[in-house]
């Protein structure tokens, strides 16, 4: 079973949205896929109740339970594990950042996010791993995702080469337990 956080110190950078439209995208590729909420707002523990579908699996849960709550999602026969962050724990980034083969930080094309993840990638550093990030909510038109990645590019880390745009389907399917359409949200593009 491989392993994905998605971690961001910055509230509302789309980590929640990644990680339910990554997790759908796995199991439309065929992965069955857990997703694990570490945020005590439970955001997609609650995407998760709304769905008339069973899967993706989305299990509630603390941070010192993390290893124990992995272990019974790869003994279940997940092949993906997708863990949801909150963002002003760090404990809880640090438990999900170390138990990751894959690291993804989204972060907006604004400059208070671009600001803001420092912080984020100093808890990667922290851990001694690497992590990408995932320009979302990019708008459709503009120079700001190229301006964006110029000063991520500054912090040394890696920067995804897809983005995710900005469309009001993502808003809407997190209210209602769905994913975006697929045409919004291909896993190719992702
Ligand atoms: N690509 C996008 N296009 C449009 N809206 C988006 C996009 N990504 C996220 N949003 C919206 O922005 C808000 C915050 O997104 P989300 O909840 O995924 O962020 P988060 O990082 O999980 O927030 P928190 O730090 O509070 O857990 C939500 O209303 C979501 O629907
Ligand atoms: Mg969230």
């Amino acid at each position: 079973m491989k392993t994905i956080a998605i971690v961001s110190r910055k509230g509302g950078a789309g980590k929640t949205t990644l990680a339910v439209h990554l997790a759908v995208a796995a199991e439309i590729k065929g992965k069955e896929t857990a997703i694990v909420d570490l945020d005590p707002q439970a955001s997609a523990a609650g995407w998760g109740d709304s769905r008339s579908q069973e899967t993706p699996a989305v299990v509630s849960a603390q941070a010192a339970r993390l290893a124990k709550v992995l272990e019974t999602a790869k003994s279940s026969g997940a092949d993906l594990a997708i863990i949801d962050t909150a963002p002003h724990s760090e404990t809880a980034a640090l438990a999900a950042i170390r138990a990751a083969d894959l690291i993804l930080i989204p972060c907006r094309p604004a400059i208070l996010d671009l600001r803001a993840i420092g912080d984020t990638i100093d808890l990667v550093n922290l851990a001694k791993k690497t992590a990408t990030v995932v320009l979302n909510a990019v708008p459709p038109r503009g120079a700001l995702a190229d301006e964006a990645i110029e000063a991520i590019k500054g912090y040394g880390v890696a920067v995804a080469p897809v983005r995710v745009g900005q469309r009001a389907a993502f808003v809407h399917s997190l209210t209602a337990g769905q994913e975006s359409d697929r045409r919004t949200f291909r896993p190719s593009s992702v």
